[in-house]
C-alpha cells in the first residue's frame, strides 16, 4: 500500500527561554491532532514529540506529499498550541508561525517539513530525526557518510542491493525565489558531492534515492527561516525521515556518523559553531543555549500503523559520545567570540553587529602614501 510520511515541526513556545515546551503545550498539540484525525480516515497514525524547544507532528497517511488537509491540520494544531503557550506565558509563543493565515501549504510559512511517499515494504523500518539549535545542513555530513562512504557503510561493498549507489538531490538554499536543485550520483560524483556538502549553510541534502530500485530513502527539510522572514526568527532546527535496511543502509550505518559530534552552526543566538550532540527523545537543551542536539525515533510500520518509537540514542554507547561532545563544546567556547567559534558575518542571526561594524567603518581612515591620514574612508563599508 502507498503510504506518505509527513513530519511538520515548529517552535511555538517554551519554558525558561528556549529550553523545551511545557507538558500542557505538548498535550494541547497532541489532543488537537488526535481530535482532527478522527474525521480523516486517510490519516493512518500520528506521533507528537519534542526536541529542545520544537514540537514535531509525524503523520502517516495516503494523501501524498503537500496534502492540504495534512498541512492544515498541523498548522491548526500549532495555532491551538500557540494560544496555550500564550496562556501559560511561555517564551517565544507562536515564534515559528510567520504568516497570519494558512494558505494551502505549510511550506514557506515557518514550520519545517519533511515528507515522502512510497510503496510500503512488507516490513517498513524508518528513522525520524529532529535537531534543535542548528540548521538543515547539519545532516549533510551524516548523510554523506551513511549513503556514500564505504568506510562508514560496509553495505556499499557487501550488499548487492546497495552496490549501484545512491542519487542525492541537493538544494541551493541561498536561492530563495524558487527551488534550485542539482542531482548527483554516487559513487561517480563523490568529489562533486563533497564539494557542495562541505558548505552546509548553502547546499543542503533534500532527498536521497536508491539507484538500484529507484525508491526514496531520505526526505529532509530544507527550510531556512531567515530566508523566509528576512531577519532572525530562530534557527531552522531540521527534521528528517530515513528509511533503512535492505536496499538502504542499515540503521546502525545511518546512526554511526553521529558519533563524530561534528561542529555545526546554531549554538547560542543561532550564531556559534558547536558540536551536534545525539540525545534521547524529548530532551531539552542547556549549556550555552545548546549544544545543538539531534534525537532519533526508530519505528516499524505496517499499513501506515506505527509501532511505539524506540529511542535510537538511548544506549550506553551514546553516553561516551555525549561526553565527547560536551568536551568539544567547552573547548570551542574557550575561544569565545574569536574566529571559528562564532559564525561568519553572513550567518549571524542578530543585526547588532552589523550596526556596530557600520558605525566603526565610518571611523576608519586610509593612510596616504606618505603616511599622513586622509580624511574619510568608505573602504570595507558594510551594508
Ligand atoms: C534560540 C536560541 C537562543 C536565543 C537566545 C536569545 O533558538 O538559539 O540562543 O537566540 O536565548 O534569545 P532572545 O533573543 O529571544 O532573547
Ligand atoms: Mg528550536
Ligand atoms: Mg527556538
Amino acid at each position: 500500500m502507498k503510504i506518505t510520511l509527513s513530519v511538520i515541526k515548529a517552535d511555538i513556545g517554551s519554558i525558561g527561554g528556549h529550553i523545551c515546551p511545557s507538558q500542557r503545550l505538548l498535550e494541547t498539540v497532541e489532543r488537537h491532532v488526535l481530535q482532527s484525525r478522527y474525521d480523516m480516515a486517510f490519516i493512518r497514525d500520528s506521533y507528537v514529540s519534542c526536541t529542545g524547544d520544537d514540537i514535531a507532528i509525524l503523520m502517516t497517511h495516503t494523501r501524498g506529499p503537500g496534502a492540504e488537509p495534512i498541512h492544515k491540520l498541523a498548522w491548526d494544531a500549532f495555532v491551538a498550541g500557540t494560544a496555550e503557550a500564550k496562556e501559560q506565558g511561555l517564551y517565544g509563543a507562536g515564534q515559528d508561525l510567520l504568516k497570519d493565515a494558512f494558505s494551502g501549504n505549510i511550506r514557506g510559512m515557518g514550520p519545517a517539513v519533511a515528507e515522502m511517499e512510497f510503496e510500503e515494504r512488507a516490513n517498513e523500518p524508518f528513522l525520524f530525526f529532529a535537531a534543535d539549535k542548528t540548521d538543515p545542513g547539519a545532516y549533510n555530513l551524516p548523510l554523506y557518510l551513511a549513503f556514500a562512504d564505504p568506510m562508514n557503510t560496509p553495505g556499499l561493498i557487501l550488499a548487492p542491493s546497495m552496490a549501484k549507489g545512491f542519487k542525492f538531490v541537493i538544494m541551493d538554499v541561498a536561492h530563495t525565489e524558487e527551488d534550485r536543485t542539482i542531482e548527483l550520483n554516487t559513487p561517480e560524483d563523490m568529489y562533486d558531492l563533497a564539494a557542495l556538502l562541505r558548505d552546509p549553510e548553502r547546499y543542503v541534502v533534500e532527498s536521497i534515492w536508491s539507484r538500484a530500485t529507484g525508491e526514496q530513502a531520505v526526505a529532509a527539510c530544507t527550510t531556512r527561516l531567515h530566508n523566509i522572514a528576512g531577519t532572525y526568527t530562530g534557527k531552522d532546527d531540521p527534521v528528517m525521515l530515513v528509511r533503512v535496511q535492505k536496499s538502504f543502509p542499515a540503521t546502525g550505518e545511518v546512526l554511526a556518523p553521529y558519533a563524530i559530534a561534528p561542529y555545526v552552526a546554531g549554538g547560542m543566538r543561532g550564531s556559534h559553531n558547536m558540536p551536534l550532540m545525539p540525545v534521547g527523545l524529548n530532551s531539552s537543551i542547556s549549556y550555552f543555549d545548546g549544544p545543538p542536539v539531534v534525537s532519533c525515533a526508530a519505528f516499524a510500520m505496517h499499513n501506515g500503523k506505527l509501532t511505539e518509537p524506540v529511542d535510537a540514542f538511548d544506549h550506553p554507547f551514546w553516553d561516551t559520545v555525549r561526553n565527547h561532545a560536551a568536551d568539544k563544546a567547552m573547548e570551542i567556547r574557550r575561544q569565545g567570540f574569536f574566529g571559528a567559534a562564532m559564525l561568519p558575518f553572513s550567518e549571524l542571526e542578530y543585526t547588532g553587529i552589523k550596526e556596530k561594524l557600520n558605525e566603526l567603518d565610518r571611523r576608519f581612515s586610509v593612510r596616504g602614501k606618505e603616511g599622513r591620514p586622509r580624511k574619510v574612508s568608505a573602504v570595507g563599508a558594510t551594508s
